[in-house]
């Protein structure tokens, strides 16, 4: 491990994007390009008997209507389908509606007008069922639990217990709002078919594209090379790849489909619904020492988005005796997915509300009570916990906060003009799980370094990331670097999701780094060359020199890189097979409600974060900045309603769906605790972009309480429930 730190450069792609030269997939232009328009179906539930497409084709310049007629039989989902490989084909167009919003037909067009014309023209009949279900308390809805979680005995110990809580807390549905709607441009030309779209997860588009369309999965590539907010919502594979891709095979032309908001807000995965409810037990010397926790979330008829929400909380505090249950609610509506910090964003609010009721009740400082439950041991599978910091974590975001500062007693701290103050905490983790890689290196004589991995660049940095580490490990020209990612005919591309992207990266670039080190002593050999590599090789006639890796997570068998190559792939972690290991967050909120509007501020933040080794300072910075307006927004401002005559989505769109602005925004501290991690990689880093969120609803809600004495159990927070 080398003393000296990363270098922070500037953001490797800054240039680029302020000048406008990045091109996203909406920005690919292509000579003879046609436009697509999806038709959105006007009924929550039933079958289309008919969709009449003649006053569609009259418009001036609509080329084709593409129908359920036009695409093959859906496979049927197999038998415990779970997990991107096994999971079936997304739906194409389908005479059977599931959901408000499905797409009916596709209309291509000359021109984007056309398409929007052509769209709107389309008339349909329908057999519209008579009932459906539109929310996880309509009538219709079906519970389905799945397997339970359990650790020592929780009924045991709860019996043990002398203080107990016994809450649950709610969360909405939320939409992603990434500022880059959904785009996609196909391509099919000499028996290829070619995909742009912006995905967290080229090789993910790519299998289900050939699942969807019955292709050979060898025939297609996709590329997906900057991203503008993925968020989780562009990893889970959407409807509109194989409708697009099947438009430019029919007509044998490029076909552009940038998707309005509103059709994605009802056709995009989303956060589902979801609820919590939790009983804590502790024992007379105030430890925690029993959890049962109880979550069910909001599903499509036939979504395999898992419940996950009972685990990391508990988890995180080390309590033994431990049962979880979970469960789907079927309804009427489009598959949920993962939405940043999916499980364990929901899951912090509720249980760190949980635990500060339970703190208070106790008679402790919600502080000092965390800093009693650190842990050591993962108590679901009993393996060691590889580097924790929570309590540094902890501590250092008390002692930058000022928590010293704060009166105990809700509703005690009042500003001259009757302002309410409240101080908060709310602590998280997510796991560190780390995806196998394949890379190639290759450096030339003519001064240029190209570097081919598996990644993402969806604005969090990845790119900077990747230079920060090579230009430390070779001595190569900073601005001749070529970073060929998210490009499946290049290498394989896994999902860069769950916050494993530079933890994936890392080791590939330290093995084709050490790889191209002993690749240059063999040709040097003991003959004298100087300067720099690129001088290097022109001094031994070398034009170039390209290296290939593989790596592996820890304990993981060489056969997941198949896992890797076809779908995309091929992931190891939290638990591996000798220990557990997660990134930690604190987060310290301080809440200002207004005297009589009871509008509520949050003037300050800090957060403090355990991600293992800071790889690019400046990128992680902005990573926690992000996560915690995140926080903001999911603790006092976004929910996603549903109208439960029509089914689907009533807030469709920027002005309804409220995120924070600016003015919402006060300040935000960030540290990091910057301690490798010993067992996951050399390199030592573990995941940031969605432990960052993680606790920072709860740690304001929290402050709320304690600045009003009110505990909201539901997110967002709004002014009446505070009047
Ligand atoms: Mo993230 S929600 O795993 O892209």
């Amino acid at each position: 491990m080398p003393a000296a730190p990363f270098d922070d450069r500037a953001r490797f792609d800054a240039r680029d994007k302020v000048t406008g030269r990045t091109a996203y997939s909406a920005d690919v232009q292509l000579p003879n390009m046609l436009y697509a328009m999806a038709v959105p179906a006007t009924i929550a539930k039933g079958r289309v008997v008919e969709v009449a497409t003649a006053d569609a084709l009259r418009v001036p310049g609509v080329v084709r209507v593409l129908t359920a007629a036009d695409f093959g039989k859906p496979s049927p989902p197999p038998p415990g389908a779970r997990g991107l490989g096994a999971a079936p084909a997304t739906p194409t167009i389908l005479p059977d509606i599931a959901y408000r919003g499905a797409p009916i037909a596709l209309v291509v067009a000359e021109s984007i007008e056309a398409a929007v014309e052509g769209a709107e023209a389309v008339r349909a009949q329908y057999a519209a069922a008579a009932a459906f279900s539109s929310t996880i308390t309509s009538p219709g809805r079906v519970h389905e639990p799945v397997e339970p979680t359990e650790a020592g005995s929780a009924s045991t110990a709860m019996k043990r217990a002398t203080t107990r809580v016994d809450v649950e807390y709610d969360c909405p549905a939320q939409h992603h709002n990434a500022i880059e709607l959904l785009s996609t441009v196909a391509v099919w030309a000499g028996g290829r078919l070619t995909i742009y779209e912006a995905a967290q997860g080229a090789q993910v588009v790519k299998a289900n594209v050939a699942k969807a369309l019955a292709l050979d999965p060898a025939i297609i590539d996709v590329k997906s090379i900057y991203i503008g907010g993925g968020f989780g919502q562009k990893g889970t594979p959407q409807r509109q790849a194989p409708l697009v891709a099947r438009a430019a095979m029919l007509l044998g032309r490029p076909v552009k489909l940038v998707m309005p908001r509103g059709q994605v807000f009802h056709n995009a995965s989303f956060r589902p619904s979801s609820r919590h409810r939790i009983r804590i037990g502790a024992d007379p010397a105030g430890k925690m020492i029993a959890v049962e926790y109880d979550a069910e979330h909001q599903q499509s008829r036939f979504g395999q988005f898992p419940p996950e929400y009972h685990e990391s909380q508990p988890q995180m505090y080390g309590i033994a005796d431990y049962h979880g249950t979970a469960a789907n609610v079927r309804i009427d509506t489009q598959g949920p997915g993962y939405m940043r910090a999916p499980f364990p964003h929901p899951a912090s609010f509720a249980f760190e509300g949980a635990v500060d009721e339970l703190a208070y009740k106790l008679g402790k400082d919600p502080v000092a009570f965390r800093l009693e439950h650190d842990a050591t041991v993962d108590p679901i599978n009993g393996n060691p916990l590889s580097s924790r910091f929570l309590n540094e974590c902890i501590t250092e975001g008390a002692r930058r906060f000022g928590w010293d500062r704060r009166r105990a007693e809700p509703g005690s701290m009042v500003l001259p003009d009757g302002t309410r103050v409240g101080f908060g905490i709310g602590c998280g983790a997510y796991p560190a799980i780390t995806s196998a890689n394949i890379a190639k290196l290759r450096i030339a004589a003519d001064g240029t370094t190209r570097f081919a991995v598996s990644a993402h660049e969806m604005g969090q940095g990845i790119r900077t990331v990747i230079a920060a580490a090579l230009l430390r490990e070779l001595d190569i020209n900073p601005d001749r670097l070529d970073l060929q990612i998210g490009d499946t005919s290049i290498v394989p591309q896994h999902l860069t999701a769950g916050s494993w992207g530079t933890a994936s990266v890392m080791p590939a670039i330290d093995a084709a780094a050490a790889k191209m080190k002993a690749a240059f002593a063999g040709l040097i050999a003991g003959r004298q060359v100087s300067g720099n590599m690129h001088r290097q090789l022109a001094a031994l006639k070398r034009p170039y020199i390209e290296v290939e890796v593989t790596t592996l997570a820890p304990g993981q068998d060489p056969k997941v890189l198949d896992g890797l190559r076809n779908y995309g792939y091929a992931l190891a972690g939290p638990e591996y097979p000798r220990f557990t290991t997660f990134s930690y967050i604190a987060h310290f909120a301080e809440v200002h409600v207004e005297p009589r509007t009871c509008r509520v501020r949050v003037p300050r933040v800090v957060s403090v974060v355990d991600c293992g080794r800071v790889i690019s300072p400046r990128t992680a910075e902005s990573q926690v900045r992000g996560g915690v307006i995140w926080g903001i927004g999911s603790a006092l401002r976004e929910e996603t309603d549903v109208d439960a005559r029509f089914g689907g989505w009533l807030n469709n769109d920027l002005a309804d769906y409220v995120v924070p602005v600016n003015a919402d925004v006060g300040e935000i501290e960030v540290a990091f605790i910057d301690r490798p991690d010993p067992l996951i990689n050399a390199t030592g880093a573990k995941g940031l972009g969605e432990v960052s969120m993680v606790g920072a609803s709860g740690a304001i809600a929290n402050a709320v309480f304690h600045a009003t004495g009110k505990r909201i159990r539901r997110m967002p927070i709004r002014i009446e429930h505070l009047l």
